[in-house]
């Protein structure tokens, strides 16, 4: 009789954690009612291994949902459902010439930023109360009162969706532009859209700090105050007022920040437009293209305040579709593709979408 015995078992890995007929309404900042079959929680590199492996969810499409600051649901999403609740921060290194801290990709982002200054590591002030979560800032850069998540970054670690590899990517290798990285641009363009996870982003507060103020509400704060050497705090004070007084807060009105990107336009073309409309807002870029406030075009064109069904244009930043309660995404397409023609009318401009349309 053989005495052979078994292997000691080994500690079961825990199991993924899986919603089925999941509502998304409290998972999207715009509060769209949509309905996920399958929804997974991913909490670490290893779940989203774990996942590629299931026998049934596996190899179906999949949507990564942050924390849904960003995203307008138009409808019932046709894929596995997965939204990042990766935790942590930590201070990854000190060195002379900046902090490196890191969180995980489900952190709020606004309390990320208020735990650095917090510890004494400024340097994200200017981005405070930004919606959303720390996974979700470098897939659209998001920016603020004259910085960028760009300019903070230093890493980030992701998983394919494919292969279940993590890897770490630096600035270049995520193509960082205005409001745009390679996580939204699909594999035919290049792109990651779709194709993998973001789990943690580290960042770098540069030392000794130095204030970004260039700003035109910032430089209002500062002559409003007498204050002209503000420190971190302050600012970050400032940001949270103008913040709080021109957008609304998506825990009371649903919405997802701007809606629509500043266009870019070529000098000659904006010669053209001020030649009609002397008055529009706009920006020199060092490139000699110009910016135009997308907000200053659509209040032009008379839709602050207005709505189609229950989605509405703000009645304080015309760059901002808000949900009067109630809205579905189909009446947010309708409103937004509303205002995309009669801006295009009265300026010939295209106004491209800021969040993801799904
Ligand atoms: N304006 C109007 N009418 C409006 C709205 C704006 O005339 O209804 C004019 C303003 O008077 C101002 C100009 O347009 O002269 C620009 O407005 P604002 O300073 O409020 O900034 P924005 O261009 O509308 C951008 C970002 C915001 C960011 C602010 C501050 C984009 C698409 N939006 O908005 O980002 O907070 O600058 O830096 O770049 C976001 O991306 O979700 C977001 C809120």
């Amino acid at each position: 009789m053989s005495t052979a015995s078994w292997p000691a078992a080994r500690p079961s890995p825990p199991a993924l954690a899986i919603d089925r007929d999941a509502s998304l309404r409290d998972y999207n900042s715009f509060g769209l009612p949509a309905t996920a079959r399958t929804l997974v929680h991913i909490t670490s590199d290893a779940d989203v291994r774990r996942l590629l492996a299931h026998p049934e969810h596996g190899r179906a499409p999949k949507l990564v949902l942050g924390g849904g600051s960003n995203l307008i649901l138009s409808r019932d999403p046709q894929a596995v459902v997965l939204r990042v609740e990766v935790r942590g921060r930590r201070l990854v290194a000190e060195r002379p010439d900046a902090w490196i801290v890191e969180a995980g990709a489900g952190e709020r982002w606004h309390d990320v930023v208020a735990w650095t200054l917090d510890q004494g590591w400024p340097g994200l002030e200017n981005l405070a109360l930004i919606p959303g979560t720390v996974g979700a800032a470098p897939v659209q850069n998001i920016g603020a009162y004259g910085l960028e998540l760009k300019d903070r970054f230093e890493s980030l670690d992701a998983v394919d969706l494919v292969t279940g590899r993590s890897v770490t990517l630096d600035a270049r290798a995520c193509a960082f532009g205005y409001r745009d990285s390679v996580f939204k641009h699909d594999a035919a363009d290049g792109g990651l859209a779709g194709k993998s996870l973001i789990t943690r982003v580290r960042l770098r507060l540069p030392r000794p700090w130095a204030p970004v103020l260039g700003y035109l509400d910032l430089e209002r704060k500062m002559s409003e105050s007498g204050q002209t050497a503000p420190d971190a705090r302050t600012i970050f004070d400032w940001v949270c007022a103008i913040r709080r007084a021109k957008l609304p807060d998506p825990a009371q009105i649903g919405n997802v920040g701007s809606f629509f990107k500043n266009p870019i336009v070529s000098a000659e073309q904006c010669r053209d437009i001020i030649g009609r409309d002397p008055e529009i807002v706009h920006y020199p870029m060092p490139d000699g293209s110009v910016k135009l406030a997308a907000g200053w075009l659509i209040d032009a064109c008379g839709w602050k305040g207005k709505s189609v069904g229950r989605a509405g244009v703000y009645e304080r930043q015309a760059l901002v579709l808000v949900n009067r309660g109630g809205a579905s995404g189909a009446e947010v397409v309708t409103l937004a593709r509303a205002i995309q023609e009669s801006v295009y009318g009265r300026f010939g401009i295209r106004l491209e979408p800021e969040p993801v349309i799904v």
